[in-house]
């Protein structure tokens, strides 16, 4: 089995990419063969700098080096160093509907939000996104909620170039979307009905992956709750339902366990106290292992060149296929295809 996700390399990553998406990078390096991609050509969609680009991707690789990911295990590399991403991407483009692009959620607040120009590559990102997981041709992809649209777009994209070009068979894997059970979603602390995010959520209740313990645990004390005193999760009580979550999840527990245990607390402060505690306990050692390897741009960089090395022999091969039914290209001496 094949696991391919792909992060953004701007901003700092929050817990909510660590308990939606890292958490499960790392436990993908037991079940199959798994690849990351940092997704630089992502960033680059909306309003950027090129010198902050180059460091917020050090940034996130030594970041999720530090959360767990090994080179032995997985492939861990930078997007824009596998040229067969965005030539997959224009191939793509003509087996995707334009005005789906034109209706995506992304796309519609992205550009609504962009104050100078709405850049085409806002509205092809998805293809690219679709683009990254096709050339591996990989199984699954676990990704947090938000990006279910995403997902579905890149399935109907793979089927539609098997129907059109496939001639009777798959040449493209449809993928599977992998969300966590818990904490696909977590919410911002300060107003926990919208989603913990790198924009538009408040600092305040956006915990950072590199925040240090003491500032952990203050956003966790000032989270807000609901009114009432009974910690268990319902949808008239976000607050205390996100704090379960997250507490569920940083313990390795299920979130019935950690409401069956709090059933005694005195109130919302014991399972903030919890919950700060467990957190803590959970991102200390990444900002540790963050710290450590940051500054070795240079190891950084190696890790990231090996890595697109092998990624792209297989992108390659998916390539020559692609090409070859689609009659792009030079025509192959092996005609043989999967
Ligand atoms: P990004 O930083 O936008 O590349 O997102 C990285 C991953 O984190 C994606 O798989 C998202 O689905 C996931 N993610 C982002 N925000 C949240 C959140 N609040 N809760 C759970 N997962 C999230
Ligand atoms: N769009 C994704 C996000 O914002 C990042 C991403 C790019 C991705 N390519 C991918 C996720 C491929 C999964 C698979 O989080």
């Amino acid at each position: 089995m094949r696991i391919f996700s792909g992060i953004q390399p701007t901003g700092s990553k929050h817990l909510g990419n660590y308990i939606g998406a890292i958490m499960q990078y790392v436990s993908g390096q037991e079940r199959g063969q798994a690849l990351y991609c940092i997704v630089d050509l992502h960033a680059i969609t909306v309003a950027y700098d090129p010198a902050q680009l180059r460091s917020s991707l050090y940034d996130l690789t030594a970041l999720l080096l530090a959360a767990g990911l090994d080179p032995r295990r997985c492939i861990l590399f930078r997007q824009s160093d596998v040229v067969e991403h965005t030539e997959l991407t224009w191939l793509l483009c003509s087996v995707t509907e334009l005005g789906r692009l034109q209706r995506m959620h992304q796309f519609r607040d992205k550009s609504t939000a962009q104050r100078e120009l709405v850049s085409a590559g806002l509205l092809v990102y998805p293809v690219l996104q679709a683009a990254d997981v096709l050339a591996y041709r990989a199984h699954e992809v676990p990704v947090g909620e938000d990006q279910r649209e995403h997902l579905e777009l890149m399935r109907d994209v793979a089927r539609r170039f098997n129907q059109r070009f496939g001639g009777g068979s798959d040449v493209l894997v449809v993928p599977e979307h992998r969300i966590p059970e818990v904490g696909a979603r977590i919410m911002d602390l300060q107003d926990p009905t919208r989603k913990m995010s790198t924009t538009g959520s408040s600092q305040e209740g956006t915990v950072y992956v590199l925040d240090e313990p003491k500032q952990i645990e203050k956003k966790i004390r000032r989270a807000v709750t609901d009114s009432g005193t009974e910690i268990a999760r319902s949808p008239e009580k976000p607050g205390v339902s996100n704090l379960i979550e997250i507490l569920a999840v940083a313990r390795g527990a299920s979130p019935e366990q950690v409401e069956r245990e709090m059933a005694g607390a005195r109130g919302y402060g014991d399972l903030k106290a919890a919950t700060a505690e467990a957190v803590v306990e959970l991102l200390a050692p990444v900002r540790e292992g963050y710290l450590e390897r940051r500054a070795d741009e240079a190891a950084l960089e190696a890790i990231l060149c090996e890595g697109a090395q092998r990624a792209r022999e297989i992108a390659a091969a998916t390539l020559a296929d692609v090409r070859e039914r689609m009659g792009v290209g030079a025509p192959r001496r092996d005609r043989s295809l999967p």
